[in-house]
C-alpha cells in the first residue's frame, strides 16, 4: 500500500484550516497528531524543548504528509515556561494562532513522586505560562492532554467523566491541577473553548512504522518494554504483579492506538471552533481492558515472536483494572476507536524493528 493510501485511511478532514499551535508536538502522542492536523490542511507552529523528544519525529511527519509547503510546519525549540519563547511562536506566523494543542508536559509517574517541584513546575507552571500568552494575544481555544491517571484506583469501572477524581501520584494531581485551572479560567470568561481530553493508554504507532514512540532511557511502560523484549534488547519483560483480583491475575488497561488519539484531537478541536464556547472534559479510550498476559499473547500471535516474561511483585502505584467509557465522546464527537490490539502490536513492533534505537540511530 502506498504511503498516500495508507495516510488517507486514518486522517479525519477538520472542516475548519487553522493556524495553531502545537507545544510538546515532538513527543509520543504530538507528532503523530500533527500529521493528522497537517494531513487535514491545518498550519502549525511547535513548541518543543527536545527534552523527551528529537527533531526528527517532525521531519518525518513532513515526509509522511508530503509536505510541500514547509511554511505549513513551523518548529520552535523553546519552553512552555518562557515568556519570550511564547511571544515568539505568537508572533512567528502571519495569521493569529486560532487555537492551541497543549502536550507538552513530563509523564512518568516514578519521576514525578521523586521530583514533585519540577513535575508541577513544568506541568502546572508551565501550562500557567501558555495561558497567560494565550490570553495576552487574544487565543481562547485550548486542548489540553490529561490523563486517565487522575482517577486513581477507580471505585467502579466502566469509568465515566463523572468518576470520582482522585489520583494517587504527584502526576495525576498536576493533571487535576491543570484541569481545576482550566475551569475557573472558563468561569471567569465565557469566551474560552477548552478540551480536557482524559486519555487512557495511549500505544502503537503510525502504521507506516516511520513515527512511534521513543522513550530516553530504560522505559516504563508496557509496550515500549514488550518490544525492546522482543528485539533482544531487554531479556524479559516483568510483570508487575500476578495477583491482582482480575481473570488472570495481572492487571487491566484499556489501550488505545495513538492514531485514534490524534484523530479524536482533531473532532475535539473542530467541535470547539464550530460550537458556542464551553469546557469539555472527556474520556479518550476504547472501552475495553486487555491483562498484561492478554496483551503479551496479542502480540506473540500477531508479530510472531516470542516475548519471555516472568511475574515478579506489584509496582509500587499500580491499580488492578482502568477501562473507560468512551460514550460521551463517542455522542459529541462522532468519533470511535478504529485499531484493534492486534494492529497496536504490529504497528508498535514495526517501528521497534525499523527504529531499534528511536529516533537516535
Ligand atoms: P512525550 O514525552 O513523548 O511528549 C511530550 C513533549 O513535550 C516532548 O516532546 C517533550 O520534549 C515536550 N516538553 C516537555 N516539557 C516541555 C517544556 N517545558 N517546554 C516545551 N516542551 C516540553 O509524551 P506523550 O506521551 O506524547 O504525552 C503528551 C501529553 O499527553 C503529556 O502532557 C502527557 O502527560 C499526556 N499523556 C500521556 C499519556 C501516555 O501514556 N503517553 C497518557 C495520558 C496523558
Ligand atoms: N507493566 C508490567 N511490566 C512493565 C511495564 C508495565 O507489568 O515492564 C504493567 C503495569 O503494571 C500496568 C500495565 O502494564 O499494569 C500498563 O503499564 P504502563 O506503565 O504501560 O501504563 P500505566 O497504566 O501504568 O500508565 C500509563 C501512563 C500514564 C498514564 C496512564 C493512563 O504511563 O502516564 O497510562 O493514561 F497516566
Amino acid at each position: 500500500m502506498m504511503v498516500e493510501e495508507r495516510l488517507s485511511l486514518r486522517v479525519h478532514s477538520c472542516r475548519f484550516m487553522s493556524q495553531l499551535l502545537v507545544t510538546g508536538g515532538a513527543g509520543f502522542v504530538g507528532s503523530h497528531t500533527c500529521l493528522a492536523l497537517l494531513q487535514a490542511n491545518h498550519r502549525l507552529v511547535v513548541l518543543d524543548n527536545y527534552v523527551n523528544s528529537s527533531a526528527d519525529s517532525l521531519e518525518r511527519v513532513c515526509d509522511l504528509v508530503g509536505l510541500k509547503d514547509r511554511d505549513a510546519l513551523k518548529v520552535v525549540q523553546g519552553d512552555v515556561r518562557s515568556p519570550d519563547d511564547l511571544n515568539r511562536v505568537f508572533q512567528l506566523s502571519d495569521k493569529p494562532i486560532e487555537a492551541v494543542l497543549h502536550f507538552a508536559g513530563l509523564k512518568a509517574v516514578g519521576e514525578s513522586i521523586s521530583s514533585p517541584l519540577h513535575y508541577w513546575d513544568i506541568n502546572v507552571t508551565g501550562t500557567r505560562c501558555l495561558l497567560q500568552a494565550m490570553q495576552s494575544y487574544g487565543c481562547k481555544t485550548i486542548v489540553f492532554s490529561s490523563s486517565a491517571t487522575l482517577y486513581g484506583s477507580p471505585k467502579t469501572l466502566p469509568i465515566t467523566e463523572n468518576s470520582l477524581v482522585d489520583p494517587t501520584n504527584t502526576y495525576g494531581n498536576t493533571k487535576a491541577a491543570v484541569e481545576r485551572l482550566l475551569r475557573d479560567l472558563v468561569a471567569s470568561e465565557d469566551s474560552w473553548r477548552v478540551a480536557c481530553l482524559r486519555y487512557f493508554n495511549p500505544v502503537g504507532a503510525h502504521p507506516s512504522g516511520t513515527i512511534g514512540e521513543s522513550p530516553q532511557g530504560i522505559p516504563n511502560n508496557l509496550f515500549p518494554v514488550i518490544t525492546k523484549v522482543a528485539l533482544g534488547q531487554i531479556d524479559k519483560l516483568k510483570i508487575f504483579g500476578g495477583d491482582w483480583p482480575t481473570e488472570d491475575g495481572t492487571a487491566v488497561r484499556d489501550y488505545i492506538h495513538v492514531m485514534d488519539l490524534a484523530e479524536g484531537h482533531c473532532f475535539a478541536l473542530e467541535l470547539l471552533q464550530r460550537e458556542d464556547p464551553q469546557l469539555l472534559v472527556m474520556n479518550l479510550g476504547t472501552g475495553t481492558g486487555y491483562s498484561v498476559l492478554e496483551v503479551v499473547k496479542a502480540f506473540e500471535k500477531a508479530c510472531g515472536v516470542n516475548v519471555p516474561y516472568e511475574i515478579i511483585n506489584r509496582r509500587p502505584g499500580d491499580v488492578a483494572c482502568t477501562i473507560a467509557d468512551p460514550t460521551l465522546a463517542q455522542k459529541k464527537l462522532g468519533w470511535r476507536t478504529k485499531f484493534s490490539l492486534d494492529a497496536m502490536c504490529l504497528h508498535s513492533w514495526s517501528w521497534q524493528k525499523d527504529n531499534p534505537n528511536g529516533y537516535i540511530n
